[in-house]
């Protein structure tokens, strides 16, 4: 099975539709060992995964070293990280215990800094964690609201006026990156952020899914003017679209407890695909690719049985009366383009 490829932007990088988010693999909200996140990102290797997402923030350093240990000698696999915190070492860490939602015994403190210096040095950072020579994109890190709220206006000063933004253009005019965007969970930040800098590519989480299309408004129009792709995080708005309404436990959407009526809607695109006979994860993984600024969809990957229940994902076959369907009964925008749409 071959996964399709897709530009980004004008960087000259090519990647595969289907890529990897590495936050599970820093530990995100569970401990996981070392063989077990090598077999994970070797298996997603070998089976065509060759975009990977990881961050400072991803066990504060540990997906970065562990993704950096897979992709050493490994040819053609796109790279993206990410700039706005610094890790400082903190010798009163000793354990793994849950901290900002990483199981990670990284004995380092995360503070926030989008300054030039800030960014220059994160940089630094990140390929000695990664052991690699080079690193083709760069996010901005949850920038926005969304994140800080009223702390906002300072970091975001930082990007601007405090030269953040002027460090990523410099990394780019010489060559030491490809390409840069922000990596965040808001669409407002990104329009702003279009005012202030050419973006590559934004990695926009959640906010362009089966469950919510507002993107489609402002932000990826502009993109389509400006040459901005999209890499999708969160596909799955932190597992509700993969798992469905009817898994035991708590039903996830946004980092938190889903809400009545996100439970009430994804029941209702449920009950459609199992008349049509579709996996609602396959919906949600092939509906954002059916938009033609997406360049790559990023779910979280955690094990190697999930990179190959995710390539089949992907490779289900999905009837066009189901998409028809979700239009009709108004569970997704008139407007959104799907699968079998003119790109
Ligand atoms: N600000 C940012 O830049 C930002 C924000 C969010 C995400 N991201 C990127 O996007 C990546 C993915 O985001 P995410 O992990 O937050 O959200 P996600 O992909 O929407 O959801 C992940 C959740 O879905 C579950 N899941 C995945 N595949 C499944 C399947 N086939 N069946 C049942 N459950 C399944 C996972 O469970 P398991 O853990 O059991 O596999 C996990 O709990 C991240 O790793 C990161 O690279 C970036």
């Amino acid at each position: 099975m071959t996964i399709r490829s897709r530009p980004i932007g004008s960087t000259g990088l090519v990647v595969p539709e289907l890529g990897m988010g590495a936050a599970s693999i820093g530990n995100l909200y569970r401990p996981v060992d070392d063989e077990h996140a090598r077999a994970t990102l070797a298996a997603g290797l070998a089976a065509g995964l060759r975009y990977v997402d990881t961050a400072p923030h991803y066990g504060r350093g540990l997906s970065e070293r562990r993704v950096g240990d897979a992709l050493r000698q490994q040819p053609d696999v796109v790279l993206s990280t990410k700039v706005g915190r610094l890790m400082d070492p903190d010798p009163a860490i000793t354990d793994d215990a849950e901290r900002d939602g990483f199981r990670s015994p990284m004995p380092f403190r995360m503070r926030y800094d989008y300054s030039a210096d800030g960014i220059f040095r994160s940089v630094e950072h990140s390929l000695q964690r990664l052991g690699l020579a080079t690193i083709d994109l760069l996010y901005v890190h949850d920038i926005g609201r969304y994140t800080h709220g009223d702390a906002n206006d300072g970091y975001w000063q930082q990007l601007t006026a405090g030269g953040g933004f002027r460090a990523l253009e410099r990394l780019r005019d010489e060559g030491a990156i490809r390409g840069f965007g922000l990596g965040v969970n808001e669409i407002d930040v990104c329009l702003d952020a279009m005012g202030e800098a050419r973006l590559d590519a934004i990695l926009l989480a959640g906010r362009y899914t089966l469950l919510e299309q507002d993107a489609l408004d402002a932000l990826l129009p502009r993109c389509a003017a400006a040459g901005t792709s999209i890499v999708i995080g969160g596909p799955y708005n932190s597992g509700i679209l993969a798992t469905g309404t009817r898994a035991g436990g708590t039903l996830h959407y946004d980092y938190g407890p889903a809400p009545a009526e996100v439970v009430e809607k994804v029941r209702a695109i449920e009950v459609l695909a199992e008349r049509h006979g579709v996996t609602l994860a396959a919906a949600a993984l092939q509906f954002v690719l059916a938009h033609s600024q997406v360049a790559s969809v990023i779910p979280g990957i955690g094990s190697p049985a999930r990179v190959a229940q995710t390539v089949a994902l992907y490779d289900e076959a999905i009837s066009p009366g189901f998409w028809a369907d979700l239009r009709e009964g108004h569970l997704i925008r008139p407007d959104a383009p799907v699968p079998g749409d003119a790109r």
